[in-house]
This record gives structure tokens, C-alpha cells and sequence, in this order.
């Protein structure tokens, strides 16, 4: 079993598509090991991207990232990174598969409805970055 780190961006949370998502996540066959509601300030959502400090696009994504309240979870599964990274679909909803989140959630690149981690290291980053030990069990 693997574990991945996701998130309902504040897009798909304030269309109310939360429940939907989380629906989809089951039927895929995840578990959900950790799972809450945040609104992030600017300054933890620059914290969580900071890989992409220095794209064009940053100030724009962090503004967007806390720009309402999202969903933060922990998803296990086997091969479970690439398992939801499949079912997000491509980054800009318009390049994304029928039958994923993205595709069926997203808005355009900026606004894509969720989030996946991209490896296991930056999994193991993501989770402890919001969630402790104990909020795992
Ligand atoms: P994410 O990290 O959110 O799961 O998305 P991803 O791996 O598919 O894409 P990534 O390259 O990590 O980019 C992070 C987020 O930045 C926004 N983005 N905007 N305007 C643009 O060209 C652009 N490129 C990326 C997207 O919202 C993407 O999810
Ligand atoms: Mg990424």
C-alpha cells in the first residue's frame, strides 16, 4: 500500500463539488486516511508550492490556493500516487481524458479542481506538511 497526499482546490469546494469528488475517490477503491477543511492563508500556500517559486504562474496560483477553503486529504491505495494523479486527468482540464476529476471539474489550468503529489518524496512532504502523525492513524 502507498499513500498520496490530495487536495478539493477551493474551485471545485465552492461549486460544491466536494461530495462528488469524495464519492468518486471511494467508488476508485482509495482509502481515506486523513481528510479536513482549511482556508489557506498566502503565506501556506507559497509554503506548500514552493517548488514553484520561481514559475511565472506562482503568484497567481497562491493567490487562487487561498483564495477559499479546500479539502486536504491522504489517500492510500496500491500504487496510489500514480492511481490518483491517473484519475485527476492532465493539468489543464482541456487537455484532460473523459471520465477524470479534472476533465469533469476543472475550469482551466489555473483552476483544475484538485491536486495530486507528483512522487513519494514529494508525498511524504506534502502529508506532513499538513497533517501530523496522529491524524493518520
Ligand atoms: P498540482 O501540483 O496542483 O497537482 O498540479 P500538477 O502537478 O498537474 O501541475 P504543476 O506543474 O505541479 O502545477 C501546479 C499548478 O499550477 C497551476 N499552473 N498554472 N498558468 C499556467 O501555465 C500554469 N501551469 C500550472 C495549475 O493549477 C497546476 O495545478
Ligand atoms: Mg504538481
Amino acid at each position: 500500500m502507498e499513500r498520496t497526499f490530495a487536495i478539493i482546490k477551493p474551485d471545485a469546494f465552492k461549486a460544491g463539488n466536494a461530495g462528488k469528488i469524495l464519492a468518486r475517490i471511494y467508488e476508485e477503491g482509495f482509502k481515506v486516511v486523513g481528510l479536513k477543511k482549511l482556508y489557506l492563508s498566502k503565506v501556506e500556500a507559497e509554503g506548500f508550492y514552493y517548488v514553484h517559486k520561481e514559475r511565472p504562474f506562482f503568484d497567481e496560483l497562491t493567490t487562487f490556493m487561498s483564495s477559499g477553503p479546500c479539502v486536504v486529504m491522504v489517500l492510500e491505495a496500491d500504487n496510489a500516487i500514480k492511481k490518483w494523479r491517473d484519475l485527476m486527468g492532465a493539468t489543464n482540464p482541456d487537455d484532460a481524458a473523459e471520465g477524470t476529476l479534472r476533465k469533469q471539474f476543472g475550469t482551466f489550468v489555473g483552476e483544475n479542481a484538485t491536486h495530486g503529489s507528483d512522487a513519494p518524496e514529494t508525498a511524504a512532504f506534502e502529508m506532513g506538511y499538513f497533517f501530523a502523525g496522529l491524524e493518520l492513524l
